[in-house]
This record gives C-alpha cells, structure tokens and sequence, in this order.
C-alpha cells in the first residue's frame, strides 16, 4: 500500500515583479531574462512569511482533499528560506492548521519536493499512516543577493502543498545525491562566535549557473528515460511531465534530448520564476484546478538543484 495525491493547493504572494521592474534595480533586461531563462514576472513576498505561505497551500490543499487537520498523521515540509531555522515549517504548519500529528521537514533544496513523497511513502508502506500533507514553501527572496542579477532574476517566492492518502498512486521513483558545495549552496548566518575562525559567506544563494544548467538538463535526460524504461512506457502514456521550474531553456534542452515533445512539459515559469521546493506542487495544483488532470492519468515529476540531488518520481493520478 502507498497513496494517492487526494487535494492539492498552492499559494503565490499578490506581489507580482516583471523584468522591467528588476531592471530599475540591476543592470539587466526584459529581453535577456525571457531568452535567457523564459521568466516574464514572478512572485515576490511582501507582508507574507514563509509559514503564511505554506499555511495557506496546506489550508488549501485539506480543502480540496475534504480531509480536516485533525485526521492527519504527518506533516512534511520542506524549505531552504524558512523564517526560522528551528522549529521548522512543519512545525508552524501543525500549529496553524490545528493538526495534532508528527511534522518534520526536509532539506533537499529544488528536489525535496520528491523527496518528501518518498519519505510519506515509507510510513504508508509500514501502515503507519492513513492521511499525510505535504508542503514545499519558498521566500527565496530573502535568501537572493539583489545586487546580484546572476541570480536575482531567477528566483520566485510561493508554496504548494497535497494531501496524500492510503492508495496506489505512487508507482516508481528514482534519486540521486552527488555531494558537492561548489556549484549551489546557501550559507547559514555566519554568526559572531568571538572564537570562530572560518571565512564568513554572504548567506544568499551561491550558484554557477552553467554548471548548475548542464547538471539539470542530464539528470532530468537520465532519470525521465530511466523510469520510462523501467515502467514499460513512452511518452504518450504520460499526460505531462512535470519539471521543476529552473529555466525554461534547460526543459527545452531536455525534450530535445529526450526526442519528447516540449508541450508534454508542463511549464509555469514564465509567470512564477523558480520557487525551488515549492514549483513542482504549485504546477500539481495548476494542473488540477485548470481541469487539466483525469484520475488514472500518469504523471512523471522531475527535480534538481543543491546537493546536488536529483529525483523523479512517476504517479498516477
Ligand atoms: O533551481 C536551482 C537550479 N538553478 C538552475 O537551474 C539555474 C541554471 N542556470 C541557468 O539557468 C543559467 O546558467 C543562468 C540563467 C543562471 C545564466 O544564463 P547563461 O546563459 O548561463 O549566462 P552566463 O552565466 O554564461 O552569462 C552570460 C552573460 C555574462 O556576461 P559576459 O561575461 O558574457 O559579459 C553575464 O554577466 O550574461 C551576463 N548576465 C546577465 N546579463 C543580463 C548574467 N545575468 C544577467 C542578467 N541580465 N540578469
């Protein structure tokens, strides 16, 4: 026994910043940022914390499942920008939504979304639970070097959440951790231990952003052809695939590898930018609200980022 994705929900802030508008604050264009990355605008908190976010998802998300807090066994979340680094969001989340149950969270940075499925899976295979909620929330703009336009203009804040319950929907996955801190990281807070040594880092977002692309673009190759293969299927028994949000350029290079068509990528960064954590259950949640899911449907979710850790995971809807 594993589960089935029962309700799914999302929040995105009210604040939407164009290119042009992040133009007026570093040196870069509309024009680059589109054929670059294929961003038009994102979403940028403003009076909304992280836990605010992934509150209003998982809300949300219960609502669409009709699943109340109160029958919930588990809460995972993840974040690499929450508001504390302890308690964690899973935490806030289970306070706010008046859940009772065991909530932690995981930090696997742009893949952790898959992740935590993984990890719900275990604890519906041992029976363990009956209902689980999910949450990936991101305030990466916290985290983002606004002097920086490597990075700033690729970022976005919002959080998706589902509601999983006893089923079969979760029917194959496959994960991948190459340990590295060169390419991606996002120091602590450096502190201001009298006795401390080491070199302070910026805590912003690090990354080398085309070292960051060629990893991207083969794991996802690797791991969409890997459970494809595995599974006995081709691309025409997927309804969409759904990729995290990094760089509209990276999925393009990708179907192209993969000979798939790019429309069976489903794609939302032009209108939200990378939310990390948080792309795959937003895009989850556009997806179901549009009407643009049946049950039975096959999707093949694909995730990468820090670590650098990568996953996929196939469902059936
Ligand atoms: O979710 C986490 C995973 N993250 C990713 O997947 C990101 C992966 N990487 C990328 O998406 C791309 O590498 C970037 C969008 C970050 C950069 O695009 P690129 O085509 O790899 O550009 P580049 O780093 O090679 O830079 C090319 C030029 C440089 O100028 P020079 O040295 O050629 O004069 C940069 O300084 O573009 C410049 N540049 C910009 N110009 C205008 C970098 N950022 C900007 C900008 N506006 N925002």
């Amino acid at each position: 026994m594993n589960f089935r994705i029962t309700g799914t929900g999302s929040y995105l802030p009210k604040r939407i910043v164009t290119n042009n508008d992040l133009a007026k604050i570093v040196e870069t264009s509309d024009e680059w940022i589109q054929q670059r990355i294929g961003i038009r605008e994102r979403r940028i908190a403003t009076d909304e914390t992280c836990a605010d976010m992934a509150v209003s998802a998982a809300e949300s998300a219960l609502e669409n499942a009709g699943v109340r807090a109160d029958e919930l066994d588990l809460i995972l979340t993840s974040t690499v920008s929450g508001d504390f680094v302890s308690p964690s969001t899973a935490c806030l989340v289970q306070k706010r939504i008046g859940a009772t149950c065991m909530a932690y969270e995981i930090n696997a940075a742009c893949s952790a979304f898959l992740f935590l499925l993984e990890t719900a899976a275990g604890y519906f295979a041992r029976g363990k639970v009956k209902k689980a909620l999910i949450v990936g929330a991101e305030k990466l703009s916290r985290i983002l070097d606004w002097k920086d336009r490597s990075t700033c203009v690729i970022f976005g804040d919002g959080a998706g959440a589902a509601v999983l319950e006893a089923g079969d929907g979760y029917l194959d996955s496959t994960f991948d951790v190459k340990g590295d801190d060169e390419v991606l990281r996002i120091p602590h807070f450096h502190g201001s231990s009298p006795f401390d040594e080491t070199e302070a880092e910026e805590p912003y977002i690090h990354m080398a952003g085309q070292e960051t692309f060629k990893f991207a673009v083969s794991s996802i190759t690797r791991d969409v052809k890997l459970l494809l293969e595995r599974n006995s299927l081709t691309a025409d028994d997927i309804r969409y695939i759904v990729p995290h949000q990094a760089n509209a350029r990276i999925i393009d290079t990708a179907a192209r590898r993969l000979g798939i068509p790019q429309e069976k990528f489903y794609m939302n960064i032009d209108r939200l930018g990378n939310t990390s954590s948080a792309s795959i259950p937003i895009a989850l949640d556009e997806l179901s609200r549009a009407g643009k899911l049946e049950r039975g449907d096959k999707l093949l979710m694909c995730a990468f980022g820090a670590g650098l850790a990568s996953a996929a995971a196939l469902i059936r809807w």
